[in-house]
């Protein structure tokens, strides 16, 4: 069942995290819809312009059109990942979203504040919420990239400031985390001390931690064991999802660790099976590990467990 993002996150905040997962296939819609009803979760998934772009948006709908049908449990929003201003409003008139993100993070602050206002007016027009960012994550994402110098936390005072002023419904905050398998040079860590200060400042507003992948070491090691060139990749403690969450990140973006269990199998598929030219079996095999993965990830958020509590606040 598809349900407004608003919905589960008044149910979430200050206990668990929502998991925010991103599809672009049938197998990665079948193992996250598996995994979340394995684990009892409510989810999110989330859809980028890449991933639009991959197949077809129409595709992409139907597949978890046919997913809400073949788990009639699940309980889940559908959400525009990183969306530029167009893309945001043809997500709004299709009706399917249950909201997007404006990403104009790049822009100086008071563009940032009039194009998130545009998306805003637009999107609530329709009962659709909207996330927005402000600072600057490290890494890569689909046309900008950002080092680890040039990320910018958030400023807690603007993060208030930004949210009067444009009524968004969440924030995504730089708070020392990025996107892709490489967040860390060093020893860095979530800096609570961020997510505190806005939670401080706008009580009971959900916060959005992109760039959460943990990149699993144990994962690492079995892909460059099969072949792989993934040395130094580093990613964010597990463990900090839920102390997190508990402060008012509401929304936990993972993409990469799922990229990572999909390389893993993969390369080990073909390193083990070098006869095997069908692409079912390793299919099948993603799918269970995939699945198994996702539920691993909703215990850690705090999310597994949850979805019968959910059903009864939604009243469905
Ligand atoms: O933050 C970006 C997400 O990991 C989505 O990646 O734009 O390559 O689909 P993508
Ligand atoms: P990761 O690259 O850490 O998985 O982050 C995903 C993300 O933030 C999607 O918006
Ligand atoms: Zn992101």
């Amino acid at each position: 069942m598809i349900v407004t993002t608003k919905e589960l996150f008044k149910h979430a905040y200050g206990k668990y995290a929502l998991g925010a997962y991103n599809i672009n296939n049938a197998e990665q819609t079948m193992g996250l819809f598996r995994g979340c009803i394995e684990s009892k979760a409510p989810f999110i998934i989330q859809i980028s312009k890449g991933a639009r772009n991959y197949t077809n948006k129409i595709m992409l709908e139907g597949m978890i059109r046919a997913a809400d049908e073949i788990f009639p449990e699940a309980i889940f929003a559908v959400h525009l990942d990183h969306g530029d201003e167009q893309t945001c409003y043809d997500c709004i008139d299709s009706g399917f979203y249950s909201s997007v993100m404006i990403d104009a993070s790049s822009l100086p602050f008071e563009e940032n504040v009039a194009t998130t206002k545009r998306v805003v007016d637009a999107a609530h027009a329709k009962g659709i919420a909207v996330e927005a960012e402000l600072g600057q994550l490290g890494g890569v994402e689909e046309d900008i990239a950002v080092d680890e110098a040039g990320a910018k936390l958030t400023d807690p005072k603007q993060a208030a400031e930004f949210i009067a002023k444009t009524g968004v419904d969440s924030l995504a905050c730089a708070i020392g985390t990025s996107h892709g398998a490489f967040k860390f040079s060093g020893t860095q860590g979530l800096h609570f001390e961020v997510i505190e200060e806005i939670a401080k400042l706008c009580p009971g507003f959900p916060l959005v931690m992109h760039g959460s992948s943990s990149v699993p070491q144990d994962e690492v090691a079995r892909i460059n064991a099969a072949g792989g060139k993934l040395a130094g990749a580093k990613g964010v403690d597990a463990n900090e999802y839920l102390p997190a969450a508990k402060r008012g990140v509401t929304k936990i973006n993972i993409d990469t660790d799922g990229r990572l269990v999909w390389t893993r199998v993969h390369r080990e598929f073909f390193r083990d099976k070098p006869e095997v030219f069908d692409f079912r079996p390793m299919g099948k095999e993603f799918m269970a590990e995939y699945a198994k993965f996702i539920g691993s990830r909703n215990e850690l958020l705090g999310s597994a467990g949850q979805l019968e509590a959910v059903r009864a606040f939604l009243g469905k």
